[in-house]
């Protein structure tokens, strides 16, 4: 692979810059992404066709010169894939016709699906962006975590609070843990599928880890996330658990290479429980790419400072925002391809 930083950051091989890339910069912010959208119907017609998932994916990697590529799709194909049939609302978000509610709900959901017949579009995605590709970067593969698609597929749609899920962990704990159970057995079929179709590392993205307390934390998303990490050996894999700080010391022990934090998150602190044991990837603030480039340079230099391992990825605490100027992510991702280490 002619550029396979972001590979060697993630297994703590030696690297003389830090490899940078953003969490969703396929599909959010670009003027090129827009135009292949606005060329169909919909989101799902999108996410549906593999020559243009491709193209989206690539996107990025043209324009904004970052160190990775991630497969244009999104997590909720899983649900999807279960059983559970989505709709993207135009300034809405996803929306679930059905939901997860009681055993009766539970039962109706597809069961010993075939995955390559149900996310086989995905993978051929994957297999043409590969070839695409031609070997300049690594593809990203991901899924949401088993806690973040039960939020969805219990409350249905996008929420502050997503309390009828939260109301579920309360009312009736063991379907909550059959179903994350399904959820994770349709992940791991899903993620392997990826890798098996050439994904070189994937991320697993536990959205709405924040939401819930510690305790829950660790009963309700935790052993799950483990599993998954357990069940994929074949690739580096990156766990990212947005707002879940006060699990962070048990997250660093999941057998995964690389840890993601929010923008809430403190590097010397995690480094401190990690040592070199594991990647820690993040994590500046979305917004600071609303400041001027002057300030950008500042703080992203700061951040890069700061770093006292070089076992570490470059990216924001959490996806770009929709209204970013890509001429601000050029800037941040610039000053990271400047920095030299030592
Ligand atoms: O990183 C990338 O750019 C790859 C593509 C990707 C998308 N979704 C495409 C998308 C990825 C990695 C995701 C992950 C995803 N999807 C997450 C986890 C990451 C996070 O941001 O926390 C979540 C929670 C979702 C669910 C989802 N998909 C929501 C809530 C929405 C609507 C609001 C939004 O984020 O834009 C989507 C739609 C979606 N997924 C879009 C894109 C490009 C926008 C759709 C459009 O073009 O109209």
């Amino acid at each position: 692979m002619k550029n396979d930083l972001l590979l060697k950051a993630a297994r703590g091989e030696n690297i003389n810059r830090y490899p940078v890339w953003l969490m969703r910069q396929a599909g959010r912010i670009l003027p090129e992404y827009r135009a292949v959208r606005n060329s169909l119907d919909g989101f799902k017609s999108l996410v549906k066709n593999p020559d243009l998932c491709c193209e989206v994916t690539i996107q990025p990697v043209d324009i904004l010169d970052v160190d990775a590529a991630i497969i244009f799709s999104d997590i909720l194909v899983v649900p999807e894939a279960m059983g559970l049939n989505y709709e993207m609302i135009e300034k809405k978000g996803p929306w679930f016709e059905k939901t997860i509610r009681s055993e009766f709900d539970f039962k109706k959901l597809d069961s010993n699906i075939d995955i390559n017949d149900r996310l086989g579009y995905v993978f051929e995605a994957i297999k043409k962006t590969k070839k695409e590709l031609n070997q300049r970067v690594p593809l990203i593969g991901f899924a949401g975590a088993p806690w973040t698609i039960f939020c969805y597929m219990v409350d249905g749609q996008g929420s502050k609070t997503f309390s009828e899920s939260r109301k579920l962990l309360y009312q009736n704990p063991i379907l909550a843990h059959d179903l994350l159970n399904e959820i994770t057995n349709t992940t791991i079929q899903y993620l392997k599928g990826q890798i098996h179709n050439g994904v070189d590392i994937v991320q697993i993205f536990d959205s709405w880890a924040g939401i819930l307390p510690k305790n829950q934390y660790e009963e309700f998303s935790m052993p799950y996330l483990e599993k998954i990490c357990n069940a994929i050996n074949e690739v580096p894999k990156t766990i990212f658990c947005k707002g879940a700080f006060s699990s962070i010391k048990n997250i660093c022990l999941l057998n995964c290479e690389t840890v993601g934090l929010d923008w809430t998150m403190n590097i010397p602190v995690v480094r401190t429980i990690v040592g070199e044991k594991k990647t820690l990837q993040g994590n500046l603030d979305p917004c600071l790419l609303y400041a001027s480039s002057k300030n950008i340079e500042k703080e992203t230099q700061k951040l890069l400072d700061s770093l006292s391992s070089k076992r570490h990825i470059l990216n924001l605490g959490h996806g770009v925002y929709p209204d970013t100027n890509p001429e601000n992510v050029k800037t941040f991702i610039k000053t990271i391809k400047n920095y030299e280490i030592n």
